[in-house]
């Protein structure tokens, strides 16, 4: 017997990360082949047009699974009864913008789509904010849905994540597969802080295999920050492939779980690590059974603290910037 569809939203289908994003969930990547799948694609009324265009190219996919599209410019026909938001729609930077005025123009998109979900989506729906900045657009949704469980509304560290897990594996020269228990804290911008500390390779130290403490904090931390930029100054265009893969693995681990292993999410504190309660700040977790659990209790020593309160302190000041909208 056929199971009943799952709902996910998608929210800028008009844009380069969904013209990967779409597809991947179309074709079974999130849920399975076995499953069903009915998409809910938001973008601005200027792109509906854009929107028809893809969903023509996904209907031409001919995608067993795909049991029906709503596009739509109104966020609660988007939401509505979905099991999965992926947030990716936001305000570019234009010519001559503040980061201010960025931030407070992402500010409101977030606080409408935030009070959107709170009103129709069902109530255990799993939110990604893709969207930029991520980690404080994912606050702003979090506040303004308050009926909705804290824990899921999530942001996206799994890119960092996975440049990351790349650049140590090439260095260890072992695959990106073998390498457990690696984290990245913080924001998604070039602060955040890739901790290498307690990774490892088949129980052998990474660091120790690495053996190279300069590469590590000179090299790796910084061109993991950076790598965002060096894509940009490659293609002509920001990350969109690898951040579509990044949003399917991130929701697919939160769904299916890690058998233990650990990924990092960006997530609402519980005021653990000295990271005050609410702020979303990427952490190491665990996921089992459709929720994720942060590991607890890991040391941070001197060189951890100075890295995880300089991205901390970019976030209080980016939590201060839209205090005017979310209060
Ligand atoms: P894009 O500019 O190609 O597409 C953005 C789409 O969002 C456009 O179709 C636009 O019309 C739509 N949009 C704008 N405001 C909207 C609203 N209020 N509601 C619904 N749709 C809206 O951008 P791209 O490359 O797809 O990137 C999307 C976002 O993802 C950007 O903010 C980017 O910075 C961010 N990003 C985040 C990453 C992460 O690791 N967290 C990685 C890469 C990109």
């Amino acid at each position: 017997m056929t199971k009943p569809a799952v709902r996910v939203a998608v929210t800028g289908a008009a844009g380069q990360i969904c013209y990967s994003l779409l597809f991947r969930i179309a074709n079974g990547d999130l849920y399975g082949k076995d499953q069903p799948v009915i998409l809910q694609l938001l973008d601005l009324p200027q792109a509906q047009a854009a929107v028809g265009g893809v969903v023509m190219e996904l209907e031409d996919c001919a995608f067993p699974n795909l049991a029906g599209v709503v596009v739509t410019d109104d966020p609660k026909v988007a939401f509505r009864d979905i099991d999965a938001a992926f947030l990716v729609g936001a305000r570019p930077r234009s010519k001559g913008m503040e980061r201010a005025d960025l931030l407070l123009a992402n500010a409101e998109i977030f606080k409408v789509q935030g009070g959107a979900l709170n009103e129709v989506a069902k109530r255990d729906v799993k939110v990604l904010v893709v969207g930029n900045p991520a980690n404080t657009n994912a606050y702003i949704t979090r506040k303004c849905a308050p009926d909705l469980p804290a824990s899921n509304i999530t942001a996206m560290l799994r890119l960092d994540h996975n440049r990351a897990l790349s650049q140590l594996a090439a260095k260890a020269g072992v695959s990106s597969a073998d390498i457990e228990k690696m984290a990245v804290w913080g924001n998604h911008s070039p602060t955040m802080y890739a901790d290498y500390r307690f990774a490892t390779v088949k129980g052998t130290p990474l660091p120790d295999l690495i053996n190279d403490e300069a590469w590590y904090r000179d090299v790796l931390i910084p061109k993991v920050g950076k790598r965002g930029a060096a894509v940009i100054e490659a293609r002509g265009l920001s990350s969109a492939a690898s951040a579509a893969n990044a949003a399917i693995d991130h929701m697919h681990d939160w769904i299916h779980g890690t058998n233990g292993g650990w990924v990092s999410m960006g997530v609402p504190s519980d005021g653990s690590y000295g990271i005050p309660e609410e702020i979303v700040y990427g952490m190491p977790v665990v996921c089992a059974n459709g929720a994720y659990e942060v590991v607890a209790g890991l040391p941070v020593d001197d060189f951890s603290r100075t890295m995880m309160d300089k991205t901390l302190k970019e976030l209080l000041d980016e939590r201060d910037g839209v205090k005017a909208i979310v209060g």
